[in-house]
Parts: C-alpha cells; sequence; structure tokens
C-alpha cells in the first residue's frame, strides 16, 4: 500500500476522521489553491507578496544560495532573488511539476536547482561550500503544523542549519474572527471546491466511490488553539469505500472529516517560536492592510 493508502486508511479509522492536509495538492488542488491566492477574502498571500516586495532590498546580501520550502509559482521568491541575486537557488517540493513550474518562472535570476524531496530531506540535499544559506518558509505554511510538531519541525531546520545562516518565515497573524472565516469559506466557493477535490483525489488515484455531492465544505475557528480547521460535513448517513487503502468508512450525518488546520499567530509568540528552536529574530515586518509577519531568523 503506498504512502497516500496508508495515510487515507489511518486518517478515516480516527475517532475524529482525519486526512493530512498536505494531500490538498494535486494538479487540481494545486490550481483551485493559486484561485484561493486572488480571492477578495484571502488576503495572506498579497500581504505576503507585498512585505517581500517592500522588505527585501533591507535583507542581508551576504547569501550565495537561496534555498525554499514548498516553491510555488515563483511570484513571491522573484523579489527575494531580485534582491540578493544569489549563485544558486533551491526550491524544495514533493512535487515535479510545482518544480518545473518554479524553475520557468525564475530561470535566468539564479541557477536554479530543483530538489524533489521532503522539507527535511531537502535541506540535506543543499550542497554547502561554507557561505551562508537563507532559506525561505514563506506563505504562513508554518500554519499547518500542530503546536507540537512545529516546534520539533523547526528544531530540526535548526540542525542543518549553519550559525550565520538565516530563514525568512511567515506568520498569518489573529484578525477578527468574521474576517478569518471569510478567508476560508469564500463566498465564490473556490475554497469550498479546493476542499471537496481532496474527496475526488481520492477517487481518482485510490479507487474511492465517494459522493463529492453528499459532503459540505466548513470553516470553523477554535479560539482556544487559535487555528482555522477546515472540515469535510457529511451530508447524511453514508459509507465510502476505498479499493487501494482497503476501506469501508461508515459517515453519521453530520460527521466530518478534518482536513487542515491553519494556525494564527499573535505577534509576541514570534519570538518565543524562534528562540525554542535555536533562532534570534533579526528583523520582522507587519503588513498594515493584513495583519501578516514576515519574520527574518538568524540560527543562533
Ligand atoms: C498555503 C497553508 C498557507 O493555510 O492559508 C488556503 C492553505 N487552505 N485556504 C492556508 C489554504 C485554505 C494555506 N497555506
Amino acid at each position: 500500500m503506498n504512502e497516500f493508502a496508508c495515510d487515507v486508511r489511518n486518517g478515516l479509522s480516527k475517532p475524529q476522521k482525519e486526512l493530512p492536509s498536505k494531500y490538498l495538492y494535486d494538479e487540481l488542488g494545486s490550481a483551485l489553491f493559486d484561485a484561493i491566492t486572488v480571492l477578495p477574502e484571502y488576503g495572506l498571500t498579497r500581504a505576503d507578496q507585498r512585505l517581500l516586495e517592500t522588505h527585501a532590498a533591507d535583507l542581508p546580501r551576504e547569501f550565495c544560495a537561496v534555498a525554499e520550502f514548498g516553491s510555488g509559482s515563483g511570484r513571491k521568491t522573484r523579489a527575494v532573488l531580485e534582491a540578493l541575486s544569489p549563485q544558486r537557488y533551491y526550491p524544495i517540493d514533493l512535487s515535479a511539476r510545482a518544480l518545473e513550474n518554479c524553475s520557468n518562472a525564475l530561470a535566468g535570476l539564479a541557477r536554479v536547482e530543483p530538489v524533489e524531496a521532503t522539507y527535511l530531506n531537502g535541506l540535506d540535499r543543499v550542497p554547502r561550500n561554507g557561505e551562508p544559506v537563507l532559506l525561505l518558509f514563506l506563505g504562513s505554511t508554518i500554519g499547518n503544523f500542530d503546536a507540537r510538531c512545529r516546534g520539533d519541525f523547526l528544531r530540526q531546520v535548526r540542525s542543518r542549519l549553519r550559525t550565520g545562516d538565516a530563514m525568512l518565515i511567515g506568520f498569518d497573524l489573529v484578525k477578527p474572527v468574521e474576517q478569518m472565516l471569510e478567508a476560508y469559506d469564500d463566498p465564490t466557493g473556490v475554497t469550498a471546491s479546493f476542499n471537496l477535490n481532496l474527496l475526488g483525489r481520492i477517487n481518482r488515484e485510490l479507487g474511492g466511490d465517494f459522493d463529492q455531492r453528499a459532503f459540505a465544505h466548513e470553516a470553523r475557528y477554535d479560539p482556544e488553539a487559535r487555528r482555522i480547521e477546515m472540515h469535510l460535513r457529511s451530508l447524511r448517513d453514508q459509507v465510502a469505500s476505498i479499493r487501494d487503502a482497503a476501506v469501508e468508512c461508515r459517515f453519521r450525518a453530520g460527521e466530518s472529516i478534518w482536513t487542515e488546520s491553519s494556525h494564527k499567530f499573535q505577534p509576541e509568540e514570534i519570538c518565543e517560536i524562534a528562540r525554542a528552536a535555536g533562532f534570534e529574530i533579526e528583523a520582522q515586518w507587519v503588513d498594515e492592510q493584513w495583519p501578516f509577519a514576515e519574520s527574518f531568523w538568524r540560527a543562533a
């Protein structure tokens, strides 16, 4: 059984059914996410972009190599590469297609060396020649980690860096609940499609028979955990079977599958997260239109 099938099998056998959010991004899911980034209700990507365009020129210039977790469309990275003109750029992504798109978009700004791997394995494969490396972790993807995994993950990142290396990392900040809910449940229905596509992907890739029309997209905010959760709520009692995951899954009407967490941060909390992972904050910029922080950390 492949990893996707195993993860689906495990996730759907929990009392609160869940599916890992990384599986939202197949070809259709990635296209839908790109559409999310231009929704009027989803200000996150524009805030990230504005901060990079305004402040990339304030970054120190000593980085010969830039690595990035997730390669995205390359639009945000462009501002950084233009400001720093590094020799080499290492996008790290599990998707060969995403790496190809970003290589095409950024060729000419640096020698692009795509790394098809998980974030941590990919970072291990970035060659070092004694010069400092800048690691980009943009778009508040760190918000997808639950609080416990987040600390472990950032310490693992730190252990792969050397003193003097740096990380530029984005954090989406807490804002009024209505505004956060609209961003994850837009009236156009793009985020709903993005979420429901996960069931379509399971049908296509694992021989599932989910009736996508029998589930509804839901965004909730948990104020204690300070996170937006995306769920797929079953509209009736039903059974779905997934051939390649050897799963027969029962749903009661109203029961949900939890598909993503998106943590929202308080500015004060970022200092503690950095310190606990072995970094020092050297600079931090916050967007005025859409509370979002771009934080520049040095490996201490
Ligand atoms: C790409 C993980 C930052 O959590 O805001 C957008 C993904 N999910 N709308 C986020 C997402 C629903 C996004 N990240």
